[in-house]
């Protein structure tokens, strides 16, 4: 076979499943939306998890869980390493965060999705469920226009001026976190402004590639590895650019990233670094949020809201479904 016959196979079968992925990330929102609000945040992650494994499983693909739910040890499903799909399809990583902001979840709050990035086999960066540094801005900048080992300072500056505008007019996005204390001050005394979340970075790091719409020109503090790794998918795929750095500040958590293949516990890594091959990304709303509106529930329907983006062609699709065969849903 012709090497350009190879690569339109490769092509279909990820147009294929650019759509399958909606359906599973359609599903662990539903599953999860029913526990909106319930104040039991265990319980509507286990929902989102297991509505996601059984639609991972139908997929044809040859996949393995390379960001999931934790060590093999301490995660019963989705665990790194476990392998999903029926195998009659390519070799692919997943990375999955079936309720990603699960207190916003449990707490009926804003801003909870069911997330997941499907990219070629051996491409995704395995990280250990530790923090990362990351810092983020969308798409139209220079290369190198931020830089984590800058000071807060010079990176609003240095966005500021990519930009046309002053660091008055930047707006970071920050996990309300104490850790991000002197962060928060540094943005605040340049004089830009502070956009806080309680949870749900995946999105936060989203929120840059469309500063028109969210307002929000720049991510940065520390958050999830796992979640950085997603972020940086749907980075890859929309445009943008990202930097993370692994927080191993423990011998332990030195030796476990190294089990995993890091070998320098201090890299920087790039959003080609997190994710180094082409990839799909899908994230439905479990509740309303900025980007994406929550599941709604009517006497006969299910409503749903997804974002599907994959990064060959850089498209990004913007999904209202309507579900009719609630039987299927009901099975969750
Ligand atoms: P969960 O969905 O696992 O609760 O994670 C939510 C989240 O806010 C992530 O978006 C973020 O990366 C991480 O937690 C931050 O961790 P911490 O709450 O420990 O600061």
């Amino acid at each position: 076979m012709s090497s350009s016959i190879t690569v339109q196979a490769g092509l279909m079968i990820e147009r294929i499943l650019s759509l399958e992925i909606v359906r599973v990330t359609e599903r662990a929102a539903v599953s999860s939306a029913r526990l909106r609000g319930r104040g039991n945040e265990k319980a509507a992650d286990q929902a989102a998890v297991d509505a996601m494994r059984r639609e991972l499983n139908k997929l044809p693909i040859d996949g393995t869980v390379v960001i999931g739910e934790g060590e093999r040890d301490e995660a019963p499903m989705l665990f790194i390493g476990e392998t999903v799909g029926n195998k009659k399809g390519p070799k692919v990583d997943i990375a999955v965060d079936p309720l990603e902001g699960t207190t916003l979840c449990a707490k009926d709050m804003p801003g909870a999705i069911a997330v997941m990035a499907m990219a070629e086999g051996g491409t995704l960066l395995n990280a250990p469920d530790v923090y990362m540094e990351k810092i983020a801005i969308g798409p139209g900048y220079p290369a190198g226009t931020v830089d984590l080992d800058a000071s807060i300072e010079d990176n609003i500056r240095a966005l500021a001026k990519a930009k046309g505008v002053k660091p008055e007019e930047i707006t970071a996005l920050i996990l309300d976190r104490p850790r991000h204390a002197d962060m928060i001050a540094g943005v605040r005394r340049i004089g830009a402004a502070v956009h806080l979340i309680t949870d749900g970075d995946v999105a936060g790091v989203i929120h840059t590639t469309d500063p028109k719409n969210t307002g929000i020109d720049i991510y940065m503090g520390i958050g999830g590895a796992p979640e950085g790794v997603l972020a940086a998918a749907a980075l890859r795929c929309i445009g943008g650019q990202m930097q993370g750095r692994l927080v191993l500040d423990t011998d332990e958590k030195r030796a476990r990233a190294a089990k995993m293949g890091v070998k320098d516990p201090k890299k920087k890594y790039d959003m080609k670094d997190m994710v180094r091959g082409d990839c799909l990304v899908a994230a439905t709303g479990v509740t309303t949020g900025s980007m994406l509106r929550g599941v709604r529930f009517e006497k006969d329907r299910i409503y749903t809201h997804t974002v599907v983006m994959r990064s060959i062609t850089g498209t990004v699709r913007w999904i209202e479904a309507e579900h009719r065969q609630l039987e299927k849903f009901h099975l969750d």
